[in-house]
């Protein structure tokens, strides 16, 4: 009752650019415990692991994914609550939306830049997910995750090395809980910055489905920028395109292959490379 399986899961279905083919074997782990048993039952058969949230920044290729896709859903992972220290406790299977929403709720301002984020808390704290100048981890203040050798830790904040878009330490262990901190505010305050966010979104990101921001930031420009001049807003393979509301977004017209969205990416890449001397790296995890 603890962990639910699925043979050759369509990952089309865990992911929101709606692409990629089958996960060999799909497990849902409900509680802390039951995932560590699935990953240690895994890694004692040495089959590949691969943790997947809401798939809202992932791009997985029409072969599948061989061995175990790991998806922390229910139980522990979908609590969220305000503690007695007036702090945010969110288990990884929690949108950041949703965590938006509890905080606007409790009075605890600082998390409008989540409204429009449809990634789940395991997700953004691995990448480190940002909007609006804020980063996860500016109001993460303790980290439950199960450790590479199979105990689970908490680790204060000061204890864990960040950077843009990259936690490497999330590249050994998985994220399975954290404590978020913000500043009591007023309603009005935080349905201003809501709203600035929401609309910020709205006139300049795409509807259509799509795996965020493909490509992080490189120092010299931002990277839709940089895709904008370049001229492929509106380009693409098959049924992926650039979008036109914003050069980092690729979004799928409609039954898009993984194999469309790489050649975008590979064929930007070059340009980019080529007439620019720009080295993109994806942010979407490939
Ligand atoms: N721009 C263009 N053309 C475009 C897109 C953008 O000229 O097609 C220009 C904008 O006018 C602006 C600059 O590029 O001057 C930066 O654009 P924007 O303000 O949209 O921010 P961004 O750096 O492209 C970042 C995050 C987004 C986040 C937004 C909003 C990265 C890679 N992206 O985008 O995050 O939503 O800020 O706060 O850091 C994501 O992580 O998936 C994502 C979408």
């Amino acid at each position: 009752g603890e962990v639910e399986a699925k043979l050759y899961e369509p990952m089309r279905r865990h992911s929101t650019m709606l692409v990629g083919g089958p996960a060999q074997f799909w497990l849902e782990p409900h509680t802390f415990d039951a995932f560590a048993s699935v990953v240690n039952y895994c890694r004692e058969r040495g089959m590949a692991i691969r943790v997947v949230g809401r798939g809202s920044n992932l791009l997985v290729r029409d072969g599948g994914i061989r061995g175990a896709v790991i998806h922390p859903k229910g139980g522990q992972f979908d609590e969220c609550y305000v503690n007695e220290s007036g702090q945010i406790v969110a288990g990884a299977g929690v949108r950041l939306k949703k965590l938006a929403g509890v905080a606007r709720s409790a009075g605890i301002g600082g998390f409008e830049w989540m409204e429009g984020i449809p990634g789940n808390v395991g997700g953004a704290l691995r990448m480190n997910a940002g909007a609006m100048g804020v980063e996860t981890f500016q109001q993460v203040v303790r980290m439950t995750s199960l450790d590479e050798d199979g105990e689970i830790r908490t680790r204060e904040r000061g204890e864990i090395e960040v950077h843009y878009r990259n936690v490497p330490e999330l590249r050994r262990n998985f994220a399975l809980q954290a404590v978020f901190a913000g500043v009591p505010d007023s309603a009005d305050q935080i349905d201003e910055r809501w709203e600035a966010s929401r609309l910020k979104r709205r006139s300049s990101q795409p509807l259509a489905a799509s795996a965020g921001c493909i490509f992080k930031n490189p120092s010299e420009i931002p990277a839709g920028m940089l895709v904008d001049q370049l001229g492929f807003k509106g380009r693409g393979e098959g049924k992926a395109e650039v979008s036109l509301e914003h050069g980092n977004f690729i979004v799928n017209r409609g039954g898009a292959t993984a194999a469309e969205v790489l050649a975008v990416i590979e064929n930007i890449r070059r340009e980019a490379r080529e007439k620019r001397g720009i080295e993109l790296e994806t942010e979407v995890k490939v």
